[in-house]
Formats: structure tokens, C-alpha cells, sequence
């Protein structure tokens, strides 16, 4: 956009009498509004905007969408609030840019906020046109990116902004599940403000130029006596690595905006549809890497993203949530040109471990697939769930529970390939046969059994090992005997539990043909007004 002051004469304009215009002069106003929504809160205001390496609302649309498909949508919505000198300060507009366009060809609704205006603040009426596309995005089922950048209400207008918002809430509950929902924080994002985002299925941040917070430093000193900056309270490192409040974090608004369209090519329009099936020619599927991929030493770790890479389509690993709860990876990724969501155990960090942050993490990536129809592949590594004072009194049975209903759920295909241990209740949770999972593949280095082989020898074998002559001798003689007999998947493979042993080498293969074979699965819950996920 060329960001031009323009000439207008808007305080002459309003004291001057109303005048019937000329035809001439009716195009001629048209022009000069149109110019003057362009600008927002002007030069100034816009030029502080890039200083602070930001762009405006405007420039982030036109870097989002396809070229010249934007179609604006209240352009020359004002404000009606009089209080506190208002009423002498309008912005056409009124600090959000709304409408709809195209990303890659596909239909998507926006809504920019624009600092320029009152700080990107949310009145009666700005919150009037970000409604009006959620509801004509839930109506016409495509997506909605809402790019936040917002000092929260607008001060000056008390409870209608309130209320404002909470219109907005309401509409992303509604649309929860039936669109898909997008939120980039590109400025600040504080009080109520963040949990619009917050019931939105992706949050994505941008590294030093956004931040989110429920109360920003400042109330914090006054509650806590913390002292903290911004960044650190609520900045995208944070809200990626710490709380997982975000689930990406990119180094600037440009990658951000690129992010976003990137995780649009994996998803649906709406719950009814599929996910963009992308060109796939066939060819030698054999990955001979992954027969390396497991370290000898049972022990040893490994990273999980080794096997990914060489189980999907060439570069298509999406990752989500990188850099929070490691010991879990969930991604998008495409298989022979299709969509699928990826959930790994990730024996390189806290031995892959299920802890509170990792189900949870999981869960909610399970739900977001099992809602817009991408077929779920699970790469099952897990020693267990995490013991400790800790996770207990913070709740790991209910978050733990989460992962386990979340998969139990699921309609959409959904495939577990046991690649290591699958151990005690994390076998069960980690999308089991028994809980409804279609295929269910293990290598043959899968160990699947009630817990660790020495655990479990110092159990059963307790009365035994105390009496003999050499206790040291004796637990090791059982816990080779324990070893050898579950520390494999065949066991499980004798019950059905398991439907094919296979070499790692053959597993993209299978899953390609699998998923194939899922593709027309039909699977229903039963009627009910809905579940009561543990929360
Ligand atoms: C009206 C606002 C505003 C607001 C900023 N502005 N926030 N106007 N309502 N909430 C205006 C400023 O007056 C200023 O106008 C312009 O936006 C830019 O703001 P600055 O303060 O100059 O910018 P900066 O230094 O970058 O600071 C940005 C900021 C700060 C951190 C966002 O403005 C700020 O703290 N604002 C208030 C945040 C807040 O407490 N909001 C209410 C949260 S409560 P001029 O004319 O000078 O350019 C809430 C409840 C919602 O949101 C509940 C829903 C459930």
C-alpha cells in the first residue's frame, strides 16, 4: 500500500453546511473516504507502527492473502461512543480491518486490528464487524484468522467493549469444531483480549513484537511483587516454550504470516470437508534408514523426528508446539500426498515420558484432527507415565486422562506403529487397539508390557529374590526372564492386539496402504448432547 498523507479539509468539512452533492462529487467522496479508511490513524501513527518492526493491519492482510483477493468488508464503520471527547475523534474503520479473500485459491474471513486506532482497541463497533465475519464464516464454513494487535478494550467506552468481546467468545465456542480458527498475536494482546485466542484452535506469536497476558507487569508488582518485563511475562518465547500457551513462535511478522499459510495447507475449509489432497506420484517406498533409527542398548535414546522424516512425504513435518513438552512431538505432516496428525513420543527427551504438560499437549492436538478429519498416526515410544509428588498433586491422572479420552474418541482413521516400549498404562492411552484404534503396527524391537522388567521382577518375584543365597544373582535372572518374555510385541501379536510385526524399513509402505484403506471409514459416536472431556 502506498502510504500517502492526503489533503482533506475534514475540519473545514464539518463545520461546513450540508450540501446536496453533484454526481461528480459523489464519486469524488467515495475516492476521498476510501483513501482516508486506507490510512487508519495516520501517517504518524503508521510510521511508529514500522518503527517499532511492525506492519500495519493493512500490509499484514496483503502479505496473507492472495494478490488482490481481498475483499474489505465495514471499511467505513464508526464508533458511536461520545464520552471522553470521543465523539470529536473518529476513524473510518474503527480500528480493525475485516473481510475475506483467498490463500492459495481457498476461501478464508479476516480480521487485521489496527494499532494505529486507538491502539488497536476493541469498542462496541469494532467488535460489531469482527463478529459479522465469524458468523459469515460459520455460515459459509471456511476458516477465520484474526490477526490481534490490540491494547484490549477501549477504555473510554466501559462495559459495551465488554460486552464486545464477549460477543466474540461466544461465536469462537460456536465455531469451535465447525471451522477452523486462527489467531496471530502481532502486538499486544492483554486482559479479556487473550481469550478469544485462547478458545481458537492455533495461537501463533512473533518473537519480541507480542506478547499475552490475563494482568500486564505492572498489576503483577502491585499483586505479587514480581518484577518482570513484558517479554518474559507474556512474550512468544514464554507463551511457546514455558506455558504452551502459543503454539508457534516466529522470528517476525513475515514468517508468522508464512506459518499460518502453511498450516492452512494441511486443514480443511469446515468439519464437513477434507484436508487438500496434494499431488502424490508412487515410487520405491522402502526406507532402508529406519532399520538404524533404534539404538541397539534398549536404554539409548533416540530422536523420534529421525523416524518421521523418513516416514512421510519429503519435507511436509509440521511441527506444533515445538519447543513445549518435548517429550511428546505432535505435527502435521502428508503421507503419499494426504494430510495426517502426528503424535510421537520423543524418547530423547525425559525418555519420552507422559507427563501432565505432554498429554494435555497431546490431547488437544488429537481433538483438533478427530474434529476436522485428519486421520491420527501415532509413533508409540513411552516408558510409562511420569511418578512424583509433583505430577500427582498437579493432577496427572486427570490430564492424563485427557490423552486417553481424546484418543478414545476419535472417529478419523487412526494408526499406532509401536516402534519401542509401550509400557503399563501408556500402552493403553497411546491410541491402543482397545481403545479403538484401526491398525496397530509394532517393530520388532517393540517391548510391551505391564511395567519395566526390573520393576517388576522386585514384585513378583519379591519372597524369592530375599531368600536366595544371592539376591543380586537372582534379580537378574528374573528380570531376564521377565525380559524375554514381554520385552516383545509378540505377545500383544498372538492376542490380535497387534495386526503385523513389521520391519521399520517396510512401515511408510504400510501406512500408505493402510490409510488407504481407512479412507472411507465411518465411525460414530453415540447420540448425546456431548462428551465431558476431563477438564
Ligand atoms: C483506548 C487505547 C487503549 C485502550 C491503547 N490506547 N490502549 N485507547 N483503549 N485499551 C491508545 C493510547 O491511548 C494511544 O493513543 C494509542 O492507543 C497507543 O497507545 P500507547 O500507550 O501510546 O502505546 P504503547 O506505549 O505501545 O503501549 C501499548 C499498550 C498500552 C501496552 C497496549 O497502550 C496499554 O497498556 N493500554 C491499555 C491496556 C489495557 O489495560 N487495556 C484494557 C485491558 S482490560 P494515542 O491517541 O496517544 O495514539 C480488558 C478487558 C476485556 O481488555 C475483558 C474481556 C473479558
Amino acid at each position: 500500500y502506498q502510504i500517502t498523507e492526503l489533503p482533506m479539509a475534514d475540519k473545514k468539512a464539518e463545520k461546513a453546511p450540508l450540501k446536496v452533492l453533484t454526481k461528480a462529487e459523489k464519486y469524488a467522496l467515495l475516492e476521498e473516504k476510501n483513501a482516508k479508511a486506507l490510512l487508519g490513524g495516520g501517517k504518524k501513527r503508521i510510521e511508529a507502527q514500522h518503527a517499532r518492526k511492525k506492519l500495519t493491519a493493512r500490509e499484514r492482510i496483503a502479505l496473507l492473502l492472495d494478490e488482490g483477493s481481498f475483499e474489505e468488508i465495514g471499511k467505513f464503520v464508526e464508533h458511536r461512543a461520545t464520552d471522553f471527547g470521543l465523539d470529536k475523534q473518529k476513524f473510518l474503520g474503527d480500528g480493525v480491518v475485516t473481510g475475506y479473500g483467498t490463500v492459495n485459491g481457498r476461501l478464508v474471513y479476516v480480521y487485521s486490528q489496527d494499532f494505529t486506532v486507538f491502539g488497536g482497541s476493541l469498542s462496541e463497533t469494532h467488535a460489531e464487524k469482527i463478529c459479522k465475519i465469524m458468523d459469515l464464516a460459520m455460515k459459509n464454513g471456511a476458516p477465520i484468522i484474526g490477526l490481534n494487535d490490540s491494547g484490549g478494550a477501549r477504555i473510554q467506552e466501559g462495559v459495551v467493549s465488554l460486552g464486545g468481546y464477549a460477543d466474540i467468545f461466544y461465536r469462537n465456542t460456536r465455531a469451535s469444531g465447525l471451522i477452523p480458527q486462527i489467531s496471530a498475536i502481532m502486538g499486544p494482546c492483554a486482559g479479556g483480549a487473550v481469550y478469544s485466542p485462547a478458545i481458537t484452535d492455533f495461537i501463533f506469536m512473533v518473537e519480541n513484537t507480542s506478547y499475552m497476558f490475563v494482568t500486564g507487569p505492572n498489576v503483577v508488582k502491585t499483586v505479587t511483587q514480581e518484577d518482570v518485563t513484558a517479554e518474559e511475562l507474556g512474550g512468544a518465547s514464554t507463551h511457546s516454550s514455558k506455558s504452551g500457551v502459543t503454539h508457534f513462535a516466529s522470528a517476525n511478522e513475515v514468517q508468522c504470516i508464512n506459518d499460518i499459510k502453511r498450516l492452512l495447507s494441511y486443514i480443511p475449509q469446515n468439519c464437513e470437508e477434507d484436508a487438500p489432497v496434494y499431488e502424490y506420484l508412487p515410487e520405491n517406498e522402502v526406507r532402508k534408514g529406519l532399520n538404524n533409527v533404534i539404538p541397539d542398548n534398549p536404554n539409548q535414546p533416540y530422536d523420534m523426528h529421525e523416524v518421521i522424516e523418513q516416514l512421510v512425504d519429503e519435507d511436509s513435518f509440521f511441527e506444533v508446539h515445538k519447543n513445549y513438552a518435548e517429550n511428546i512431538i505432535v505435527g502435521f505432516a502428508r503421507l503419499g500426498g494426504r494430510s495426517i496428525g502426528i503424535v510421537g513420543n520423543q524418547p530423547a527427551a525425559l525418555a519420552g515420558v507422559l507427563d501432565i504438560a505432554s498429554s494435555t499437549k497431546g490431547a488437544r492436538f488429537v481433538r483438533f484432527c478427530d474434529c476436522f478429519n485428519i486421520p491420527l498416526l501415532v509413533l508409540e515410544d513411552v516408558p510409562g507415565f511420569l511418578p512424583g509428588t509433583d505430577q500427582e498433586w498437579n493432577g496427572i491422572i486427570t490430564n492424563g486422562a485427557k490423552l486417553l479420552y481424546a484418543f478414545a474418541e476419535a472417529t478419523v482413521p487412526r494408526i499406532t506403529v509401536i516402534t519401542r516400549k509401550a509400557y503399563g498404562g501408556a500402552y493403553d492411552v497411546m491410541n491402543s487397539k482397545h481403545i479403538g484404534a484401526d491398525m496397530n503396527y509394532a517393530w520388532p524391537m517393540a517391548e510391551i508390557a505391564v511395567m519395566g522388567a526390573k520393576g517388576a521382577a522386585e514384585i513378583i518375584f519379591k519372597k524369592e529374590i530375599a531368600e536366595a543365597e544371592d539376591p543380586e544373582a537372582k534379580l537378574q535372572e528374573k528380570v531376564d526372564e521377565y525380559t524375554a518374555k514381554f520385552a516383545n510385541p509378540y505377545g500383544a501379536a498372538r492376542r490380535g492386539f497387534i495386526d503385523e510385526v513389521i520391519v521399520p524399513e517396510q512401515t511408510r509402505a504400510k501406512l500408505i496402504k493402510a490409510f488407504k484403506m481407512l479412507e472411507n471409514k465411518v465411525d460414530t459416536l453415540p447420540k448425546k448432547k456431548h462428551g465431558n472431556i476431563p477438564l
